[in-house]
């Protein structure tokens, strides 16, 4: 019967087929997670640093670390080696890594990172950055006294984890319901003392172009290729400043300076709260307190200019003061510069007349250190001037409840002042921190610097979103403080003779945006437009705050440009809706829309700019430049996964190969006894379906 077994082998052969359709049994088995964070690779002139996984990504079975004792389990009874351990938040550190890599047990890590909720555990201390951070590019580098943090060991959480390389890909999880399903596949497959297939596995790929340096992957990025593709990039953004009154003659200033990004250990998880988001919010405050005076006529131009500066990129060896102060000293601060009086004007180091450095400021109670440079103050008269920076946050800080206090002969902490002071020791400046010696901040840089560690308790209250916390109250004292001590030192040494209050709720709802949410009432007014508004809250960045990491030069970064919108809105002039044809740009001011707290639109006039933040190191072409930062990030494809799926048995995955052998065979023969029967199956009279009206 040459027809019937043609018809029995055709219906076995489209039912194999339809058993092996790719697709479908791949989406049974795999689950792609989507909310995850990878540890990427960074290079610097004479190393690399962090994870990246082989081209093909890396497999290991799925084991929950959720005490020490399931360390020693992996390492004495784990029979099926490689394992991508899955790590409770507050157990992966840097000895159980290097435990586990050393025995050779794992092939990547997993470690959940949901900020609040069931899988939030703190740890007592969690610091990736160095004991000493960024000591080689400051100014204590082969001094014999200071140098490798020998006076104060500003970070002994420290354990240097983020710069160290790995060559396995690791991974933190952000989405709560994407645990629970690794925990449920973990507990059903993986759990018992003796586990037995199927189990529950994970692939992690995030492969890295960027290899051993920056200069030998900048090289190779230069060798033309077809796809004009690049290995790395050097890190980078901009710097946003800002004056109060634009800069219209030769005068000093007196320069507030704080820092925008932060670091961590998994890119783009960097919330950086107290390190250094604190000062962010004071900077912000006291922009906002000086401004409304500004607008209301209270506050005439000063003697010297009020300065405010946001650096970006300093947690990589100081990306943006260091360029600052080199284009201050090519002439070239700022890069256009306008004319006054038919001159060009640039401004110098030089030019600073006090530097106020807001540092990580949250944490203590009721009191700041003021740090200054001990080998600064063997001149007697920069000292001097120093002095009067502290007398003036002193006298201030009295109204506030806040005490002001002098560390002796301790030298200054990592700060972005030291590049300014690298290019001249006798510029007078301190820098304020809630430390005294060591950190206060027990996370600093690691992603648990977050709102969760200051005890935030957000409060939805329609257009009033804030931050009501000892944290609010902390940091409206600082800005009112620091309001007034810029006023009384840009005027000379003349108190104002009225209060500069800070509000108490902008500084709650500005902890709310930076740190919570920045789908935020503020940051809609500070933007540009509904439409803008409105296509950024479909996005799912403005249900998180603006990640704090610097990022490669050239991706715009959210933060940096909101912060120059806010700084704008701030300290400009406010022409509403009829007055638009009063907003006029002129030499030094700046003019642009935003929505403003009416949301009607408003016309804003200011002098808030943006300078590069990227390294003079790459700009000079010198990429192992011991002087700047050569810091570039590796560049990784799109595909980068991580997901999960059942691991047969062996035994079972022979019986798969057999069965894909089986069908491969049967085609063959299909295609053999197609061909010879061709003159059955391929009748003018359908014997198919002849046969099956039978
Ligand atoms: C390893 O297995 C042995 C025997 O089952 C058991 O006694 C021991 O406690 C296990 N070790 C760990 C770390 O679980
Ligand atoms: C590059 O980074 C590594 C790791 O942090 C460090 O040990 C090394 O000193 C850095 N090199 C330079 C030139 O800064
Ligand atoms: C100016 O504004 C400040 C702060 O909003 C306020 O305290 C002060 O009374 C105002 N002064 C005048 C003259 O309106
Ligand atoms: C160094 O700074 C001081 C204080 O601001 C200033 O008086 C002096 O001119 C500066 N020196 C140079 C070479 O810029
Ligand atoms: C802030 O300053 C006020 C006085 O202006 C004081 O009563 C209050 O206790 C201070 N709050 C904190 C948290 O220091
Ligand atoms: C948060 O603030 C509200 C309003 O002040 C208060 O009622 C509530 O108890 C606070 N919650 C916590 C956890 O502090
Ligand atoms: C918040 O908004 C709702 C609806 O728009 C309104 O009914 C309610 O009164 C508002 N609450 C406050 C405190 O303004
Ligand atoms: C923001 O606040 C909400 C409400 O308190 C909280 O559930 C959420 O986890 C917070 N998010 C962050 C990133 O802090
Ligand atoms: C950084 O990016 C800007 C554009 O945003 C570009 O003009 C500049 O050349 C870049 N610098 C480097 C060193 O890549
Ligand atoms: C923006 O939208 C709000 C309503 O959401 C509206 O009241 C306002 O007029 C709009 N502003 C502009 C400038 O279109």
């Amino acid at each position: 019967m040459a027809t019937e077994s043609v018809l029995w082998t055709v219906s076995i052969f489209l039912g194999l087929l339809f058993a092996a359709n790719g697709d479908k049994v791949a989406q049974k088995i795999y689950q792609q997670l989507s909310g995850v964070n990878p540890c990427v690779l960074l290079t610097n002139a004479t190393h690399q640093i962090g994870c990246t996984s082989s081209m093909s990504g890396h497999v290991g079975v799925l084991h929950y670390i959720k005490s020490e004792a399931d360390v020693d389990w992996i390492i004495q009874n784990g029979s099926h080696a490689p394992y991508v351990p899955l790590f409770r938040s507050d157990l992966f550190t840097l000895e159980i890594v290097d435990r586990l890599i050393q025995k050779e047990k794992i092939n990547g890590a997993l470690v959940i990172a949901v900020p609040s909720g069931k899988y939030r555990y703190t740890p007592k201390a969690d610091s990736p950055d160095y004991e000493c951070p960024k000591d080689n590019f400051g100014i204590y580098s082969g001094d014999k006294k200071y140098e490798n943090c020998k006076e104060v060991k500003w970070n002994p959480k420290g354990t240097g984890m983020s710069f160290k390389y790995f060559d396995i890909p690791m991974f933190a999880l952000n989405d709560e319901a994407e645990v629970d399903d690794l925990l449920q596949c973990y507990k059903t497959h993986n759990s018992q003392e003796h586990p037995d297939y199927p189990l529950c596995a994970v692939q992690l790929k995030d492969f890295m172009y960027a290899a051993k340096d920056t200069p030998t992957c900048v090289r190779k990025s230069n060798i033309p290729n077809p796809i004009g593709a690049n290995f790395c990039m050097p890190l980078g953004d901009k710097n946003v400043w800002g004056t109060l009154y634009p800069i219209k003659k030769k005068k000093k200033v007196v320069m507030l300076a704080t820092k925008l990004d932060s670091n961590s250990f998994f890119h783009d998880l960097v919330p950086g709260v107290d390190n250094d988001g604190s000062g962010i919010v004071v900077a912000l405050a006291v922009a906002k307190a000086l401004g409304a005076l500004k607008r209301n006529g209270s506050l005439p131009e000063t003697k010297n200019h009020i300065m405010f500066t946001f650096f970006q990129g300093e947690a990589w060896d100081y990306i943006g003061s260091s360029r600052m102060v080199y284009d201050m000293d090519k002439d070239e601060f700022p890069s256009d510069p306008w004319k006054v009086d038919g001159k060009d004007l640039t401004l110098k180091t030089g030019d600073i007349k006090y530097f106020l450095e807001l540092n990580q400021v949250g944490l203590s109670r009721n009191k700041l250190w003021a740090h200054s440079d001990p080998v600064s103050a063997k001149d007697s008269e920069t000292e001097g001037k120093v002095n009067n920076i502290v007398k003036a946050l002193e006298n201030a800080g009295k109204k506030y409840n806040l005490d002001i206090q002098e560390p002796a002969d301790k030298p200054l902490p990592p700060s972005s002042f030291q590049m300014f002071l690298k290019k001249n020791r006798s510029i007078p400046g301190i820098v304020l921190t809630d430390h005294k010696e060591e950190y206060s901040n027990k996370f600093y840089n690691s992603h648990f610097d977050d709102l969760y560690q200051v005890g935030g308790n957000v409060s939805m209250d329609n257009d009033t979103v804030y931050v009501i916390t000892e944290f609010t109250k902390k940091l409206s004292n600082i800005s009112s403080t620091v309001a007034t001590a810029l006023y009384t030192l840009a005027n000379d040494g003349t108190a104002p003779d009225f209060d500069i209050k800070a509000d108490e709720a902008l500084v709650g709802h500005l902890i709310f945006c930076l740190f919570n949410r920045s789908d935020c009432p503020l940051y809609r007014q500070a933007s540009d437009s509904n439409k803008t508004w409105t296509s950024f809250k479909k996005t799912p960045v403005s249900l998180k705050p603006f990640p704090r990491y610097v990022s490669v030069n050239g991706s715009s970064n959210a933060l940096t440009r909101t912060v120059k919108y806010l700084l704008l809105y701030f300290t400009g002039y406010h022409f509403p809706p009829g007055k638009y044809e009063e907003c006029k740009e002129s030499d030094g001011v700046e003019k642009i829309k935003v929505l403003g707290q009416k949301l009607q639109g408003l016309c804003v006039t200011g002098s808030v700019f943006e300078s590069p933040a990227v390294s003079p190191a790459f700009v000079e072409e010198n990429y192992d430049s011991t002087e700047y930062s050569t810091w570039a990030e590796s560049t990784w494809n799109d595909d980068l996964t991580v997901q999960l799926f059942l691991v047969a048995s062996p035994k079972l995955e022979g019986v798969t190969l057999g069965a894909g052998l089986t069908i491969t065979f049967l085609s063959f023969v299909l295609v053999y006894f197609i061909n010879k029967k061709a003159d059955v199956i391929f009748t003018s009279t359908d014997p198919l379906s002849s046969e099956l009206d039978n």
